[in-house]
């Protein structure tokens, strides 16, 4: 199965995508995640994408497929991954389509209000080694500036500046937004509430995805 986490930047996507990956099994492909590594390896991709990512621009599909490519021939995603950050636009879900089309696929819009969403990004704190995700008001680290599981510094990302953000919202409204019509088309669409604890967002996320689970078990059984 592939998961897809779908929504505006701030909500929840890579702590969401973490933890499904904790429980389920489901190997996690974030496209910011892999980018953000190349940039701090200052490798040639890395240059390329870094001016994009500060001005809160989207990178180019073409240096994207080739990252979510990579992942998905991995023989570690056999039995489904997750998806976080990808696809972004009408040109990215029919690369994906074109990569892995036939997979059954399962799409959690995880939805916050616009305020919560720019407090999460103003307070991110993000592990400069292994790229674990924090809060300066929501979710401290245990010890100040250092990561709990690596203990790597922690660092504000560029495009969590006012001004950046306020971009990367716009651009999710004009571009990102208007993938919702094709899953729902599909019928693969949920949503959840993005609100309230890390924990009460992944048990909403978990009862979609157990039912989905043992929908699709119970058809297998019936064929
Ligand atoms: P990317 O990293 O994908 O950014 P995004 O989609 O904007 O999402 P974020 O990482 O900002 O947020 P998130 O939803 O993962 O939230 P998080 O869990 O961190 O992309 C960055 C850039 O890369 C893009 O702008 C673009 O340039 C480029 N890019 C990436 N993919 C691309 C693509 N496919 N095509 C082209 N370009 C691409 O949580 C946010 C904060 O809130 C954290 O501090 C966390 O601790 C906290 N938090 C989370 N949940 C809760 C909760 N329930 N309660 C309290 N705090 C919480």
């Amino acid at each position: 199965m592939r998961i897809i986490l779908f929504g505006p930047p701030g909500s929840g996507k890579g702590t969401q995508g973490d933890l499904v990956e904790r429980h389920y099994g489901f190997p996690k492909i974030s496209t910011g995640d892999l980018l953000r590594r190349a940039v701090r390896d200052r490798s040639p991709l890395g240059l390329k994408a870094e001016t994009m990512m500060n001005r809160g621009e989207l990178v180019s599909d073409e240096i994207v497929e080739g990252l979510v490519r990579e992942k998905i021939a991995n023989p570690d995603t056999r039995r489904g991954y997750l998806l976080d950050g990808f696809p972004r636009n009408a040109a990215q879900v029919r690369a994906l389509e074109a990569m892995d089309g036939g997979r059954p696929e399962v799409v959690i819009e995880i939805e916050v209000d616009g305020p919560t969403l720019i407090e999460r990004m103003q307070g991110r704190l993000t592990c400069r080694k292994c790229g674990a995700v924090y809060n300066l008001r929501l979710q401290m680290p245990r010890t100040e500036g250092r990561c709990d599981i690596c203990g790597g510094e922690l660092y504000q990302r560029a495009d969590d500046r006012p001004e950046v953000i306020s971009e990367r919202l716009r651009v999710y409204k004009e571009q990102t937004e208007k993938i919702r019509a094709h899953y729902q088309a599909k019928g693969v669409f949920h949503r959840a509430d993005g609100s309230g604890t890390v924990d009460d967002v992944f048990g909403r996320i978990s009862g979609v995805l157990d039912r989905e689970l043992a929908r699709r078990e119970a058809d297998k059984a019936q064929r």
